[in-house]
């Protein structure tokens, strides 16, 4: 028999599922003849689709080789679960299922979507096949004692180094028929349950410490005319081109025709275009095979520059900011350029890969209290389609905080990520929502020497500032702090955040210049639904005049509904 504790119990985790979006279990039947997951352009953003409905991906890349074993995966899953993810990153080597040279074995993969369905959650697979962070070191025994057939990146004095070239058509062909199995074996599992829903191709790209490789077919690539596919785009995109990309062009002449030191000049700046140019054609050529089977939404993802640093110091030829058009016009198979951001200026590296249409996703970040905070910023600003900290399986324990209510204050606390997660999951169909109209917006303050950032929204302006600064109170500050508003009304907005800060509102359009709160109601997550807290007032608006955002907040699962009027 049932007791009533358990119906009830039963009767929440029906509803809780529904509000976030995970409408059907896994494992269970699927609709049949469902769309494939994929990119589709929605009101002032594009989102990404699975089932049928809008998604958020709120990820965690695991470590490079947790996925290589079912076994070891069974106990990182739930705990992944419980952090209230609902996807993960997960490598999948070409050296897994290839071990012999035509000869597949998909046995991993297979452990892999089963574990996730088992779980509730999606998967985003990582193609580690001709590199991984500059290197080939997943490619197969069989690949990599054959240089003759795959022939390596070589220095300027003809040593090989441990990277196929890009240049060799024998490698690309390897690997896309490799990649084109895999994707045809995920088709064959999956096209119905749509546990993968993205697929990530090779892994942070570009050749490293030199600026190009130096073998005598790259040479000769080098020699020759910059490829009319690529001449031709930069012509017909002149005004939409990135612009630091279009003054290195316009610096050396704007020339429509030329060797790439013609075109580009005579710098290591060209020989990184070079290189991005090839490593976008080759991945657009794998990438185009995997489609052919199961054109699931595609991505490659670029680790970042550090301030200073030149062509071979950083990875010279990846997809950074500079060369998003090459990896355009060279990779149309290619759906998103990521970046992976671990350096301190979060929101100026997401902005940049906002640039020439294209959507944001970040497969790699910080995790702990910054990537936390991070996640509010990314999901609210930048409307990412997905926000997913790196070394998941390690970030810590799962949060303590039951899946509702408020936590007691006495509770220990797990991952950061794992509470952002909980809110941003229950605020998903509003944030999904609002990245479609434009109502919606983030501030993240960045590190201490940040004290304030200010975002417009509707008719008003919101100065978000570090709490430390106003109340003196430094443990209140955490080094990086933010704030998410969903407009949900004219003078209404809901405000989420991570870190603890300080909110201000003033009139951004004309009318009675005055600002005044008309209330601040607390809402917590409770039997699958928000219910409203305290109305906050008095010392806990400081009589009115500003929105405290509690370093706690998050922790406890709260967010406020706040009410503005104006006067004169
Ligand atoms: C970036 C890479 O893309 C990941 O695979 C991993 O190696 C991390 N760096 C480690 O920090």
């Amino acid at each position: 028999m049932m007791t009533n504790s358990k119906r009830e119990w039963l009767a929440f985790a029906l509803a809780l599922l529904a509000f976030i979006g995970v409408g059907q279990v896994r494992g269970q039947a699927p609709a049949a003849n469902s769309a494939a997951p994929h990119l589709e352009k929605r009101g002032a953003t594009t989102q990404l689709i699975v089932d049928g409905k809008p998604f958020l991906i709120l990820g965690g890349e695991l470590h490079n080789s947790s996925s290589s074993s079912v076994a070891y995966m069974k106990l990182i899953w739930p705990r992944l679960a419980t952090m209230h993810l609902n996807t993960v990153l997960a490598p999948v080597a070409w050296e897994t299922i290839e071990p012999e040279d035509g000869k597949f074995d998909f046995g991993v993969v297979d452990g892999l979507i089963q574990g996730a369905r088992e779980n509730n959650l999606r998967l985003v697979f990582l193609w580690f096949g001709s590199w991984k962070n500059t290197y080939s070191s997943y490619v197969p025994a069989w690949v990599k004692d054959n240089t003759e057939r795959f022939p390596r990146v070589q220095t300027s004095d003809g040593r090989d180094t441990e990277r196929l070239s890009p240049f060799s058509i024998a490698s690309r062909d390897a690997d896309a028929r490799a990649f084109a199995a895999l994707m045809r074996h995920v088709k064959e599992t999956d096209a119905d349950a749509h546990t993968v829903v993205m697929v990530q191709v090779e892994n942070e790209v570009g050749i490293i410490p030199d600026s190009r490789d130096r073998s005598a077919a790259a040479n000769a690539a080098f020699a020759a005319l910059v490829p009319a596919e690529l001449t031709t785009y930069m012509q017909q995109n002149r005004a939409a081109l990135v612009p630091e990309f279009r003054a290195v062009w316009e610096a050396n002449g704007s020339k429509t025709s030329g060797s790439w030191e013609e075109v580009f000049g005579k710098s290591a700046l060209t020989d990184d275009l070079f290189m991005s140019w090839y490593y976008a054609t080759y991945i657009n050529y794998v990438a185009a095979a995997g489609k052919a089977e199961y054109a699931l939404p595609m991505y490659v993802n670029a680790a970042l520059i550090r301030p200073n640093y030149q062509p071979g110091q950083y990875n010279s030829g990846g997809p950074l900011p500079h060369s998003m058009d090459i990896w355009r016009a060279g990779a149309p198979s290619i759906d998103l350029l990521s970046p992976d951001i671990y350096l301190d200026e979060f929101a100026e590296w997401c902005q940049k890969y906002v640039r020439a249409g294209n959507p944001l996703f970040i497969p790699e970040a910080r995790g702990g209290a910054e990537g936390a905070a991070n996640a509010f910023y990314a999901f609210g600003q930048v409307s990412t389609i997905g926000f997913s900290p790196f070394a998941i399986d390690s970030e810590g324990a799962p949060p303590a905080v039951p899946s509702s209510g408020l936590a007691s204050t006495e509770t220990p606390r797990g991952a950061p990520i794992g509470y952002a997660y909980a809110t941003l999951s229950r605020l998903m169909p509003l944030i999904l929502e609002k990245q479609t109209t434009g109502e919606i917006a983030s501030v993240v303050l960045e590190g201490e020497a940040q004290r304030a950032a200010r975002v417009s929204l509707g008719d008003y302006t919101m100065t978000v500032t570090r709490a430390m600064n106003v109340t003196g109170d430094a443990s209140a500050a955490a080094a990086r702090a933010s704030a998410l508003f969903l407009q949900t009304g004219p003078n209404e907005y809901i405000v989420a955040g991570s870190g603890g800060a300080l909110v201000t509102f003033a009139a951004s359009t004309p009318g009675l210049p005055i600002v005044g709160i008309e209330s601040i109601d607390e809402e917590f997550f409770d039997g699958g639904q928000w219910v409203l807290g305290r109305r906050l007032n008095g010392d806990e608006n400081s009589q009115g005049q500003v929105l405290k955002l509690n370093a706690d907040d998050s922790y406890e699962g709260r967010i406020y509904r706040v009410r503005l009027y104006r006067y004169r």
